[in-house]
């Protein structure tokens, strides 16, 4: 359900006409082949490969990268579109694509020497492998740069042994990138970045987390046990590796933005839906200012929080730094989808809290994106350095 045409959306939203074309086909796609087994897959708490196989066919796992390396060469805005429309049918096909693009395959693409790039972009960008990006840890949270995992460099090898938690892709990932230690009692200049692959001796995945919400994505603890990594798999040189992964969750903090977006979408539609249906006190509560005191505050604010996305996806491919807008895209995208996932559980009353409605899984998935990519608090922390960076940089100010 939407309430835009598309030359409506080319207008408001500043879309090119590819970029309306792809929003309309993924909707079809989404609604028709996504949104009917999402509550299946949450329930059972199964890693929905047949949308990962529809998906790829589609050629949605390499959206955002060059053709020469097997990528449909789309812009940043595409990829969002792509985020958002999936994740509006269902979140945890929408993260597994977020993760795989902006957070696993994105560093090997931008940070990448020429013969990695070769060997493994074909494979992720065709999603024949998915990726993951192994950061967090248990001391490394919010404090991303207190990694303990180390990797001691022994001729042209590196011996790697730590752990990474919570990994969206974790043990369904072919590739994955990680952080180590290289040089300890050097802060965050002491951390590099690396790409392993599955299936490298010592390096394990755990268990599958039991989650709240997202329940259907793949997230685990990576292990690596006297990993003998070739060199050549460093990713970019030694002590960049925090400065990597800072730069890589600038841009997966649009992707959770575009997350938010498609939940608040879903929990609006539903919302409407419902008022509509609903009688009480004899005509359809959509009838009620109490209740469109509601519908047009979530349409408010999911309006303001998509155009904030969506320009940030522009303001990316523009080239320049765009940390504080990705954050503020973020932390406005994902409070609106937890508040319009909250009020749609409101309109719905008693119903919305039984499974039977999908309002209650779009609040269990909405509370992850105020918490993943770093939480609200941190991307105020982030907004807030930004700005002070910025004014020391003008003169006079
Ligand atoms: N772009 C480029 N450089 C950056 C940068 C960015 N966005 N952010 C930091 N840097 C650079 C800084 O300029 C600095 O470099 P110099 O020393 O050369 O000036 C260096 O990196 C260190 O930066 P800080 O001093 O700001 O580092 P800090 O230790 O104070 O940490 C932080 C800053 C913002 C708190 C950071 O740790 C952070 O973002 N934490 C949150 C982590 C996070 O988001 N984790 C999410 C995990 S992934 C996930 O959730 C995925 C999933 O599966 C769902």
């Amino acid at each position: 359900m939407t309430t835009m045409t598309a030359e409506q959306a080319i207008d408001f939203y500043g879309l090119t006409e590819e970029q309306s074309l792809l929003r309309n086909t993924l909707r079809e796609f989404a609604d028709g082949e996504i949104a009917p087994r999402a509550a299946g897959f949450d329930e059972k708490a199964e890693f929905p490969w047949d949308n990962i196989k529809k998906m790829r066919e589609l050629g949605l796992f390499g959206i955002a990268f060059p053709a020469e390396y097997g990528g449909a060469g789309l812009d940043t805005l595409s990829y969002a579109i792509a985020v958002e429309e999936i994740s509006r049918a269902c979140a945890s096909t929408g993260i597994t694509l977020a993760a795989h693009v902006s957070l696993g395959t994105w560093p090997i693409y931008r940070f990448g020497t020429e013969a990695q790039k070769k060997r493994y972009l074909p494979a992720l960008c065709s999603g024949e492998k998915l990726a993951a990006f192994g950061l967090t840890e248990p001391e490394a949270g919010s404090d991303a740069g207190g990694t303990k995992t180390r990797a001691v460099k022994e001729g042209d090898q590196y011996l790697v042994n730590g752990r990474k938690i919570y990994i969206t892709n974790g043990s369904v990932c072919g590739t994955a990138v990680f952080t180590a230690v290289t040089t300890p009692d050097n802060g965050v200049r002491g951390i590099s970045s690396f790409i392993i692959e599955k299936g490298t001796p010592g390096f394990t995945a755990g268990s599958k987390e039991r989650k709240l919400g997202h329940r259907a994505s793949d997230t685990v603890e990576l292990m690596f046990e006297n990993v003998r990594l070739p060199a050549d798999q460093l990713l970019g040189t030694e002590g960049e590796g925090f400065k990597q992964f800072m730069m890589t969750l600038d841009g997966g903090r649009i992707s959770i933005g575009a997350m938010s977006l498609g939940i608040a979408q879903a929990s609006l539609d539903a919302a409407i839906k419902y008022a509509r249906e609903r009688r009480q006190f004899g005509k359809a509560i959509a009838e009620f200012q109490a209740v469109q005191l509601l519908l047009a505050e979530m349409a408010t604010e999911l309006e303001a929080a998509r155009l904030l996305v969506y320009q940030t996806a522009r303001f990316k491919d523009r080239g320049g730094r765009f940390t504080r807008h990705a954050a503020m895209a973020k932390l406005k995208a994902s409070t609106i989808a937890m508040k319009a996932a909250s009020l749609a559980i409101q309109v719905h009353g008693g119903a919305g809290y039984m499974t039977d409605h999908p309002v209650e899984r779009y609040f269990r998935d909405a509370k992850l994106m105020e918490i993943g990519e770093g939480t609200s608090q941190i991307q105020m922390l982030v907004i807030a350095r930004e700005l002070l960076r910025e004014a020391a940089e003008r003169p006079g100010f």
